[in-house]
């Protein structure tokens, strides 16, 4: 029975997925399936964009016979002679006689080499910015060779603009009924396939690929047409962005592809251990045992990681076989501009660190690292230090000192006096409690530092958290955190505590009584809340008193439609006024009733109006007059501490650990 969906009112999608293929082209693993497509145009004339793999014949001639709804088919336009969009055109050009095939000299070249027919009277032959009129819709030809093979060309129609894009922008899954990317949560669900496809079908062309995206930059594009995975209708900036980095071999992320080698484990002894020194540094790793993971996994690893550290036993006098296939693969795929380390093995006569360098060495842009390390079989107590020094390399490397230019003005002197602290609290910034979890046990603050300041996918954040905080230290050693928005109907004691005292001194979850937690396994705080996000954290930076932790967001989700609460509205709404205490007044105070006479001196013959006893049995009560004490509130959580001159530069508040800058001067 024919499955179709329609892209646009003329537009019907008329190919199929494929959940049995084991390997795509024989090589890559597709366990989600991959799908084939195929468009059918219904304009005047009816155009058929390309067919699909043999294995899906079946369905797609229903496909196509529904779609045209007894309509003849005036031509087969084909972007790619590759097999998987290939195979069936025989089928479409034997039941619809009259077809023209639209196509390039290539492409033409190409058919009657796979088909072993020569079809050039039934051949319309375009090039690059030649156009076909099919009624509404005009047809523009451009020609895309090498992304992936050297025929292809892709189509764009000028009137609904649309771009038909053969290979690029395809992703491995089948769709499993979902055809637009917004049918999917593409960049958390699908980025992975997507990657490990682009790089390992086209990685190699990077190139060719760019000068794609420099003519596609040109046109207004409203939906892109791949003959793999989604359709494009929303957000495809983020995608091209994606596309813009693999085909430039800029790595996507400042982390370490740790891939390696070993016979019999003690290669991956060295790994494993050189894995934990890095995550200690705050440097992500993605670690791979090339004997277990298919190269196409580590390849598109290696495309999205900015450092590559391979660790490989020395194998018949050269290197271990899995890893000498792994580095030709990524040889073969023109990885560059990489830093890369090298571990190698041997217990007598070790090469293997040669053999990888060797194959490494003529890519572009390729840098080794010093210290490479070698072991003679197993890792000595003294080569520990190799591998410390090796993560500080590497994380020093990722995570540089801000490099300062050299101011062209003269810098301010900063004197204090010129600062108003009273400003900070009129900038709006919103007030969320940040929580974390290690070794078991949870942990959580009040911060108002939570700030988006990336967009694009995966979306970034940055929080600042003050360094005495024990919630600071906590999502240093997690890496992971989650942050809850504080709305406005929060109450006081909600700030108190979370924020007046120290995880160090108690368990501040210990009678919460809800235990939420996000997919992290991070606890988060379900009332008083209107939203969660979950962060992953990929860079730190040192602020002196508070660390700015710099983070991917991602799980966050909705929990009510209350107005978050802003730092200014804390201030004017729930923190609580100081009252100024009562003045003390000098009076006579009834010592059988209570009965309070004002004034300095009570008449002799004063009778009490309540209990009728005489002056004899008041007490005269001067207030005792105290000197008013010097000192600063903390404007956080209301502390005072008495001082007659400047607070101490390291000061924190001992209540809620806020620095000498939230202070400001009182008496009391
Ligand atoms: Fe999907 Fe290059 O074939």
């Amino acid at each position: 029975m024919h499955c179709t969906r329609k892209v646009t009112d003329d537009l019907i999608w008329v190919g199929a997925d494929d959940r049995r293929l084991f390997c795509f082209e024989g090589v890559y693993g597709v366990p989600d399936g991959v799908s084939y497509n195929s468009y059918l145009l219904l304009d005047e004339k009816t155009v058929l964009f390309d067919t699909v793999d043999k294995a899906v014949y079946s369905v797609f001639l229903e496909n196509v016979a529904y779609a045209l709804g007894g309509r003849k088919l005036d031509y087969l336009v084909v972007h790619h002679m590759e097999p998987d969009h290939a195979a069936t055109q025989e089928l479409i050009l034997a039941r619809y006689p009259e077809a023209k095939i639209v196509c390039n000299q290539k492409i033409q070249t190409m058919m009657k080499n796979y088909l072993g027919v020569d079809y050039s009277d039934r051949t319309i032959l375009v090039k690059e910015g030649d156009s076909l009129s099919t009624g509404r819709h005009n047809l523009s030809f451009v020609m895309a060779p090498m992304v992936h093979w050297p025929e292809v060309m892709m189509s764009y129609d000028t009137t609904d603009k649309i771009l038909f894009t053969a290979d690029a922008f395809g992703t491995f899954g089948a769709l499993n009924g979902r055809l637009f990317n917004d049918e999917t949560d593409f960049f958390a669900e699908d980025i992975d396939e997507a990657r490990r496809y682009y790089t390992n079908i086209v990685g190699k062309y990077g190139p060719q690929v760019q000068n794609v995206l420099k003519k596609a930059a040109k046109l207004d594009i409203a939906l892109v047409c791949p003959l793999h995975g989604y359709v494009w209708r929303s957000h495809f900036g983020d995608f091209l962005e994606k596309y813009l980095l693999w085909s430039s071999y800029t790595p996507e992320e400042k982390s370490v592809l740790l891939a390696y080698a070993s016979v019999y484990g003690h290669t991956e002894n060295a790994a494993n251990i050189l894995a934990c020194r890095l995550q200690e540094r705050g440097v992500r790793v993605r670690m791979y045992d090339t004997s277990v993971t298919p190269a196409s996994y580590i390849v598109s690893d290696a495309f999205r990681c900015s450092h590559l550290v391979f660790a490989a036993t020395t194998y018949n006098a050269g290197v271990f076989v899995t890893m000498e296939q792994l580095l030709h693969d990524l040889a073969a795929h023109n990885v560059q501009n990489r830093k890369v380390a090298i571990i190698e093995n041997g217990s007598w006569a070790p090469t293997s660190g040669k053999v990888m360098r060797d194959i490494l060495a003529p890519l572009k842009n390729i840098e080794f690292l010093d210290g490479q390390i070698t072991l003679k079989s197993a890792l000595a107590e003294e080569q520990l230090a190799q591998l410390d020094a090796l993560a500080d390399a590497i994380a020093a490397d990722i995570n540089p000192a801000p490099a300062l230019v050299e101011s062209l003005v003269e810098p301010a002197v900063f004197s204090p006096e010129a600062v108003d602290n009273k400003v900070f609290s009129k900038m709006s910034y919103g007030v969320e409690v940040l929580t974390t979890r290690v070794d078991g046990k949870d942990y959580g603050c009040i911060i108002n530092t939570a700030c988006q300041v990336a967009s694009g996918d995966p979306k970034k954040l940055t929080i600042s958290v003050i360094k005495k905080n024990n919630t600071c230290d906590m999502v240093a050693r997690a890496r992971k955190f989650n942050i809850s928005i504080l709305t406005e109907d929060a109450p006081y004691s909600l700030f108190q505590h979370f924020g007046f005292q120290s995880g160090r001194d108690v368990d501040k979850f210990a009678d919460v009584p809800y235990e939420d937690r996000m997919g992290n396994g991070i606890r988060y705080i379900p009332t008083y809340t209107n939203a969660v996000l979950s962060c992953e954290v990929i860079d730190v930076r040192d602020l002196e008193t508070q660390v700015l932790y710099i983070a991917n967001v991602v799980e966050a989700k909705v929990l009510s439609k209350a107005p978050s609460c802003t730092y200014g509205y804390y201030h004017a709404h729930i923190k609580p006024k100081k009252n100024p205490a009562p003045e003390q007044k000098e009076c006579w105070v009834c010592r059988v009733c209570g009965y309070v006479y004002e004034g300095t001196e009570m008449p002799d013959d004063f009778v009490c109006p309540l209990c009728k006893h005489g002056k004899e049995d008041f007490d005269h009560i001067v207030p005792e007059v105290k000197p008013k004490q010097k000192g600063y509130v903390c404007k956080i959580c209301g502390h005072f501490e008495p001082c007659e001159g400047e607070l101490p530069a390291d000061y924190t508040c001992p209540l809620c650990k806020h620095p000498r800058e939230d202070f400001e001067p009182a008496e009391q």
